[in-house]
């Protein structure tokens, strides 16, 4: 049963319907959710029966559930992850980076906070190819064969025992790194609200970075909270 003392992460992956409430109310379920609701909701001033209630109401009626990825198998979530948010990340990168330039182009001078978004900008966009690279080429490949070999009863995948902790623990530390970064964009942007009068491309600019921000949540969400627990658990049961 879900209480104030359920932590926020294991509400967000036994109900991905929550995911929605937690991202009304500002809650971070990603990163940092691995806090009771209790403690999430006192940070930001909210009543934690008020949130339970939403995310009660939010659950989707039987026969209507989002896809359970805490039971899928490993390799269809890697598809998953790679067709919905890998792809995103690769075409939308490059549309917020030309965003980003006209913005401080036109408006550069009186929004100081511009250039430091665009740099900002720049470098977790690099960062995330990278990262996504090291996930398709190495980390799901060898998450998708340990499956199979577990079911077939084959020889032993790729590694030693334990072995896959290591490159999951270098991806969970890039996901931090790039979490600070759209942190910081989005302090610096008021939590990507345009200035008063903004032009088009000022708000089409906020706009692809706060929807960057959130389907980046949900991608290291559904990584850190339900893929690599279960590569780490399916790994360690093979003993
Ligand atoms: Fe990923
Ligand atoms: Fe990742």
């Amino acid at each position: 049963m879900t209480t104030a003392q359920t932590t926020v992460r294991e509400i967000a992956v036994e109900n991905p319907a929550s995911i929605r409430i937690f991202e009304k109310f500002g809650i971070d379920y990603c990163c940092g959710g691995r806090k009771p609701l209790a403690e999430a909701c006192a940070e930001r001033a909210l009543e934690p029966a008020a949130v339970l209630a939403a995310i009660e109401a939010a659950a989707q009626p039987a026969g209507h559930a989002a896809a359970d990825w805490s039971t899928a198998s490993l390799a269809a979530l890697c598809t998953h992850i790679v067709t919905t948010h890998h792809e995103y990340i690769r075409r939308e990168i490059p549309r917020v980076r030309r965003f980003a330039q006209k913005v401080v182009a036109r408006h550069g001078a009186d929004h100081p906070e511009l250039p430091r978004i665009q740099v900002l900008v720049k470098t977790v966009g690099e960062d995330l190819v990278q990262h996504l690279g090291k996930e398709e080429l190495i980390l799901f490949p060898w998450i998708a064969s340990l499956e199979r070999n577990m079911a077939t009863c084959g020889p032993p995948s790729l590694g030693c025992a334990g072995a896959m902790k290591h490159p999951i623990r270098v991806m969970m530390a890039e996901h931090d790194a790039a979490g600070e970064m759209l942190e910081e964009i989005r302090e610096l942007s008021h939590d990507c609200t345009p200035p008063e009068g903004a032009c088009p491309t000022y708000l089409g600019f906020y706009q692809a970075l706060s929807e960057f921000g959130r389907d980046l949540r949900r991608h290291v969400h559904l990584e850190n909270n339900i893929l690599f627990p279960r590569a780490i658990e399916l790994e360690e049961s093979r003993g």
